[in-house]
């Protein structure tokens, strides 16, 4: 940690340097390894309709894919590598709105060089923009969006290297952060946010929460702001975005180990250090230095204040006023996005995944069926727990977690979930970000981004494990040693029904370079091809019409094992064919990540997370993430 500061990193980067790399292995023994896999994936990967297009000799990563599909709009974009954003031939994008941009007339103006003022700082759109979804209410189109971290050098221009020094240096960059609620409104200028809209709001770290599920009001959740357990303050390291079928966003709370340090001893409870050590909660923390300034942050005081984080939160869109609620039936995690699904009797499964390396994929199960305008308020609340199972012969299992199963009772299911997900024997995974499920086929996908500790050895020759103790060897559905590329997973469920606990899977694809890799699995499968050649896929959502869209948090360099693939992007599959193009680039440096659409279909937002380079406006400029509301020239849908 010591010759990177960890204040200039992402919130992921930040989170793999807490466990350093291994050494990568040598090449020849990942393709050795990865061609006596051959014959298994060459059988195991025949599945369903034509995407199965992952035949043994497929695995060559052959251009066989190219055009035969007429299901895109456009023509592919080629890889780019400076610092705007690209999207094809008869689309054009925009600017819709820059962190710092005030939701309401009395924010403070944005000022590169001083920053902002704490006074106001939460009356603007957050830093940091990731996952966002649309909802319409009474006409009126509603942007919510997730602020995922902060980048505490920028914000506090006054220090010398980012790191607080008074309370309001923390109040700034808490403000920062969290969830934007905005009304857009489209113009003959294109769309902006409505400001002072009566529906905009901004949700921080110092927000009020409800807790809901088995673990509130458990002795672990009790704190100083809440002696009752039933309440907390802030939602954090909001990542991946959700929605329910009733009009709610969920929001993911995903590294929100970074915000805690200690002033001095760290808790010896049992429960709170095991936990602790299994989602990396430290003590000598120095990416915020909240605690130095906000005693909630330092775990000396508060030890359960980190037990109030990890979850997946609702937010209604339409009344401001109501408080978001920190759902902890669906589990405490690194939690990336939220899917739902309806089975076919109106049970309601949300797919998530929980982002660290060999951590787990979950699903929830509703006890309580969904009708249209019906009670929904057990819906997040009773219902069952379940952790994915990758068997090696393409099936898998979604196993309960239940008293019975993991001799937890249910209220320490809900706060250590990772560890109730190792008690039943979950699989490893190589890092499960965004989960989207295909409205147009009984099927979901998550991108497994990259695992560079998978396979990987410690000194002594054993294989590396994830923080619980469980074996991150290579398996069916995380194939590759040391996986720098990642790869999606499908799964059908059986009897096409969300609510059924066994599936067949297959991967979608497996993001490699055939160009550099002329065989083996690091050419990754046959619908990689010297033109749409991509890594580390993380956002995505599938469209009305079934098409995925795929975004990536990669290395950027455009060198070495990651030639040919540029900035971060946003490409297109079919997953019929399996086909994927690239269809829009993101500035150098940035990740692309979050995206909704418009009611009316016809302008998609997409997010730009961390540009590196003066975007969106231009040289000389601060480099500001934002959101850019992409449109066909001729106003035709567009997903
Ligand atoms: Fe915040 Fe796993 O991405
Ligand atoms: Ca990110
Ligand atoms: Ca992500
Ligand atoms: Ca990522």
């Amino acid at each position: 940690m010591k010759d990177i500061d960890p204040r200039d990193l992402s919130a992921d980067d930040w989170d793999e340097l807490n466990f350093p790399r291994p050494k990568v292995q040598g090449f020849d023994a990942v393709v050795e390894r990865a061609i006596s896999r051959r014959g298994f994936l060459g059988g195991a990967l025949a599945f369903g309709s034509g995407a199965a297009v992952m035949g043994t000799a497929l695995l060559k990563g052959s251009t066989a894919m190219a055009e035969q599909s007429n299901r895109f709009a456009f023509e592919q974009l080629a890889p780019q590598t400076d610092g705007t954003v690209h999207v094809p031939q008869g689309y054009s994008w925009n600017t819709l709105v820059r962190w710092g941009d005030p939701l309401f007339s009395d924010a403070p103006a944005f000022d590169a060089k001083a920053g902002i003022p704490v006074a106001g700082s939460d009356r603007v759109f957050g830093e940091n923009t990731d996952g966002m979804e649309l909802f319409n209410v009474g006409g009126k189109e509603i942007l919510v969006v997730n602020s995922e971290y902060a980048n505490t050098k920028t914000n506090l221009p006054h220090t010398e290297d980012g790191s607080p020094q008074s309370a309001d240096d923390v109040a700034i960059l808490q403000n920062f952060q969290g969830v934007s609620v905005m009304e857009l409104e489209e113009g003959a200028e294109g769309w902006a946010v409505v400001v002072d809209s009566p529906l905009n709001r901004r949700i921080t770290h110092n927000t009020p929460m409800q807790i809901d599920g088995p673990a509130a009001g458990h002795d672990l959740l009790k704190t100083a702001g809440d002696a009752t357990g039933m309440t907390s303050m802030g939602t954090f390291n909001n990542c991946g975005s959700g929605r329910t079928p009733w009009g709610t966003y969920l929001t993911c709370e995903e590294n929100f180990n970074g915000y805690f340090g200690a002033t001095g001893e760290m808790p010896t409870q049992e429960a709170t250090a095991a936990g602790y050590a299994r989602y990396g909660i430290k003590g000598d923390n120095d990416r915020y230095n909240y605690h130095l300034f906000d005693a909630r942050f330092d775990v000396t005081q508060n030890p359960n204040e980190p037990h109030c984080a990890g979850y997946i939160v609702e937010i209604d869109p339409a009344d401001p006023e109501k408080t978001p609620v920190k759902h902890t039936a669906l589990g405490r995690f690194k939690h990336e996005n939220a899917a739902y699904a309806l089975a076919p009797d109106g049970r309601v499964a949300i797919y998530m995944g929980d982002d660290e390396r060999g951590e787990f994929m979950y699903k929830w199960l509703s006890r309580d069926v969904y009708t249209p305008g019906g009670d929904t308020s057990t819906l997040m609340s009773e219902g069952l727990l379940y952790v994915a199972k990758f068997n090696d012969d393409m099936t898998g299992e979604w196993l309960a977690l239940t008293p019975e199963t993991t001799g937890m009772d249910a209220a320490m299911i809900s706060i250590f979930t990772r560890m109730a997900g190792s008690a039943v024997g979950a699989t490893t995974m190589d890092r499960p970000e965004w989960i989207a499920v295909n409205p147009t086929a009984v099927e979901a996908y998550c991108c497994l981004t990259n695992n560079s500790r998978r396979g990987a050895k410690e000194e002594d020759g054993s294989i590396k494990t994830n923080a619980g103790g469980d074996v991150m060897d290579v398996n069916a559905v995380n194939p590759r040693e040391t996986n720098e590329y990642g790869q999606i997973v499908r799964w059908r469920p059986h009897g096409d029904d969300h609510a059924a606990d066994t599936f067949d899977w297959d991967l979608y694809v497996m993001a490699g370079n055939p160009e550099v890799h002329k065989d083996g699995m690091y050419a990754g499968t046959s619908n990689i091809n010297a033109g749409n050649l991509f890594n580390s896929p993380d956002g995505m959502q599938i469209d009305t019409t079934g098409l995925i869209w795929i975004q990536t948090d990669g290395d950027d360099s455009n060198e070495g094992e990651f030639a040919g693939m540029g900035n971060n992007q946003m490409l297109a599959g079919d997953p019929a064919t399996g086909e994927i193009r690239r269809f829009l680039t993101g500035p150098n440096g940035s990740e692309v990540t979050g995206l909704t659409w418009s009611t009316d279909r016809r302008t998609m937002f997409v997010g730009i997370q961390h540009p590196g380079a003066p975007f969106p406006d231009g040289p000389d400029s601060l480099p500001r993430s934002s959101i850019v509301a992409v449109k066909r020239d001729d106003n035709a849908l567009i997903g």
